[in-house]
């Protein structure tokens, strides 16, 4: 009986959410403590998922797995074994619709899992085209990043259609990353930034925000390559502010914000689609971000992480 195992992980955004929906440039790192691993494992009768979240046939799949069904189907026809019956089982430690990679990781390590189980080897190309497939029914239009993070061991610098490019950090900073436990809605916000690009009362509105968050996407690298701190933390807090008047932002995003700010952060934002979903701060050393995540808790963060950027 054959076995195929993949592995992926979660990711944030650091800067250029929703601009690189539209051209410009973004910063994203992988989250590798937040690991999803998925095994398939051939049996005699049926096609069988296992997850927290849902156990049963592949047919019997809730619509919220609509792209995970499609993609499965795909790569079942792709190897000419579109009856082959299995058990997927999915094992994720990344919370759902927070904006930190879960359905793209999931993506990620189920074709991993099927090229390993078909003892296939698979390029970087052909992965990130397939896990296409699920993100284009999750999300309507992905940009890409979320695929090409969730399989990186790097933090990446990306541009839509453009080849990946690694980035090297040179910074001291740490990360608190805070999650609102408000489902985030990216389909919902990516929209609505189109419809502000588009809207004949704002002309100009949207296209502005849009190119001024590209260019603090350039500051951003620039500071975090040469270890300007202070001034990464100021580029972030523009950003927020660029983002809260694109309208993806949420008061509780923004509670949890003003509170990093409060308790020493250099900068703060929300990372990912928006309208709910995670934030993040950024602190000078590891006692300020401990300091941060405990205020974050106190302020309704149903859960923080730490993250040392320069372990990246
Ligand atoms: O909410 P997430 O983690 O899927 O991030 C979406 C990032 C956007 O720029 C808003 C959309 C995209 O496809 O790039």
């Amino acid at each position: 009986m054959r076995v195929g195992t993949g592995h992926a992980h979660g990711k944030i955004i650091l800067i250029g959410e929703h601009s690189v929906v539209h051209g410009q440039p973004a910063i994203a790192i992988p989250l590798r403590h937040l690991p999803v691993t998925v095994t398939l494992q051939e049996t005699t009768n049926a096609q069988q998922f296992v997850s927290d979240v849902f156990t049963g046939t592949m047919a019997e799949l809730p619509g919220l797995f609509d792209g995970i069904r499609v993609l499965v189907d795909r790569l079942l026809r792709r190897f000419n074994e579109p009856e082959c019956p299995f058990t997927l089982t999915v094992v994720s430690k990344i919370p759902e619709e927070r904006g930190m990679g879960s359905s793209a990781a999931v993506a990620t390590a189920i074709v991993r899992a099927f090229y390993d189980f078909f003892d296939t080897q698979l390029d970087q190309q052909t992965l990130l085209a397939t896990v296409n497939i699920e993100e284009m029914i999750t999300h309507g239009t992905p940009s890409g990043i979320d695929a090409a993070t969730v399989s990186a061991d790097q933090p990446v610098w990306f541009v839509k259609g453009a080849p990946l490019t690694h980035f090297a950090m040179h910074t001291h900073a740490w990360l608190v990353v805070g999650d609102t436990g408000v489902t985030g809605q990216t389909g919902m916000a990516v929209n609505s930034v189109k419809e502000l690009l588009t809207d004949p009362d704002q002309p100009g509105v949207g296209e502005h925000l849009i190119n001024h968050l590209g260019a603090l996407t350039k500051a951003a690298a620039d500071a975090l390559q040469h270890d300007q701190r202070k001034q990464l933390g100021l580029i972030l807090n523009q950003a927020q502010s660029d983002l809260a008047t694109l309208g993806v932002n949420h008061p509780v995003l923004q509670r949890l914000i003003d509170a990093a700010n409060q308790t020493g952060a250099l900068g703060a934002k929300l990372t990912g689609g928006g309208l709910g979903g995670c934030m993040f701060a950024v602190a000078n050393d590891e006692q300020t971000a401990k300091q941060i995540a405990t205020s974050l808790k106190q302020h309704g963060a149903v859960a923080t992480w730490l993250e040392p950027l320069t372990a990246l």
